[in-house]
């Protein structure tokens, strides 16, 4: 149908060219092709479209460069240490596993009836299961954004595109330890049969297109912290999704999902460790950005998701995973607890005013957490469930 429509436009204007040329009758039949080429669909080979394209969800006031120029000089200091600590907890690429470790071969004989096993497996698992499994792979898949995100820190960016900082090299090893990620899940819910591929490649084009603020302010205390909140969250979420494939009696899920979890779980270590040596080295700009991006709230990377259709498809598909229980409210205020204890904030001594205040905030906030999820989780239960349609399951609805 589009490409009838290029055709028929293009042959148009070659003949309008010599129009001059043409007896009376052969003209008004040009005419009636030129309003019919009008109404045709639009083409990329014939845009119609003038306005400059847009991200589909924009963000106002965002703050940039908050850090003083001098506190760069900390990380400076610690590129030994991140060369000793940090590059370390990389895995060499001849021992990683890669996505087609857990795949049909295509290559083989067998891909097809590997295939359909597959399929068959997949038929046991419920679409709520399928929401929450494509969100976590869309997450993934904007890997280009916080690749980006990353080299936004001031001090720890990967200055050329090939830097061999400790800190650039750690960004581009694990941008490529997480890239296996989105190609695992994509490939195993294409080969599944039970999504809509392409509306979940809509939402992957628009969510990169869209990008995220994650309130960072290019500072590394702050990204810092927002990692290793975010690396423990995508540890828990696909913790959870391997143990309910196991429940649905799909152990090959489940172990694609526990493998992407132990890499999350070693992310996180590797963030967690920088963060404290930072409270060791600065604690009282540690602390305070701890607070900052506490009062702030972590936003989730995806946060910005969009299909082209649901304008609310972020927050319905954080009540789906929150319903099931595969990230929720609940896991949050756990992930903060252990922050705060892995850093030992609590026993911080010797802080400025504003320092002082930070902890004191950063350590109440576990049981305020916990106080206001109590109330919220009973007002979800007194709620009457919605029905929400999602366009990666072929618009079937889902109860959030
Ligand atoms: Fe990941
Ligand atoms: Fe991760």
């Amino acid at each position: 149908m589009a490409l009838s429509g290029a055709s028929s436009t293009a042959c148009v204007s070659r003949r309008t060219l010599g129009s001059s040329l043409q007896p009376k009758s052969t003209q008004s039949n040009i005419s009636a092709m030129i309003t019919m080429a009008s109404t045709l669909p639009a083409t990329p080979s014939t845009p119609v479209h003038k306005k400059p394209f847009r991200p589909a969800h924009e963000v106002e006031g965002q703050i940039t460069h908050s850090m003083p120029a001098h506190k760069m000089e900390i990380f400076k200091s610690l590129e030994n240490w991140a060369e000793q600590s940090l590059l370390t907890l990389l895995k060499p690429v001849e021992s990683s596993w890669q996505p087609q470790d857990f795949l049909p071969d295509p290559a083989s004989s067998e891909f097809y009836e590997q295939t359909e096993e597959l399929r068959k497996r997949a038929m046991e698992i419920p679409d709520e299961y399928y929401v929450c499994l494509v969100g976590d792979m869309i997450t993934e898949e904007a890997l280009p954004t916080y690749q980006t995100m990353l080299n936004t820190f001031d001090g720890v960016r990967d200055e050329t595109g090939a830097s061999l900082s400790p800190w650039a090299i750690w960004t581009r090893a694990w941008t490529a330890e997480e890239n296996r990620h989105g190609d695992l899940l994509k490939q195993y819910l294409y080969l599944s049969g039970r999504v809509d591929m392409r509306q979940i490649e809509k939402t992957i084009q628009y969510l990169i297109g869209c990008g995220m603020y994650i309130k960072t302010e290019n500072s590394p205390f702050m990204g810092f912290i927002y990692t290793s909140f975010q690396e423990r969250a995508t540890f828990i979420s696909h913790s959870n999704t391997a143990r309910h494939a196991k429940r649905h009696g799909d152990l090959k899920l489940a172990q694609i999902c526990g493998t992407i979890a132990a890499d999350e779980k070693r992310h996180e270590a590797a963030y967690t460790k920088i963060v404290e040596k930072l409270f060791e080295l600065d604690p009282d700009s540690a602390v305070i950005a701890f607070a900052d991006m506490m009062r702030k709230k972590i936003v989730m990377p995806a946060h910005l998701m969009f299909d082209g259709r649901d304008r609310g498809l972020f927050d319905h598909f954080s009540a789906v995973a929150q319903r099931l229980g595969v990230y929720s409210a609940g896991d949050y205020a756990d992930i903060l607890e252990f922050l705060v204890g892995r850093w030992k904030v609590e026993s911080l001594a010797g802080l400025s005013e504003e320092g002082n205040k930070a902890r004191d905030f950063v350590c109440c906030l576990g049981q305020r957490y916990r106080k206001l999820e109590e109330r919220a989780r009973g007002r979800r239960e007194t709620r009457e469930k919605r029905r929400v349609r999602f366009s990666w399951i072929f618009d079937r609805e889902v109860l959030v």
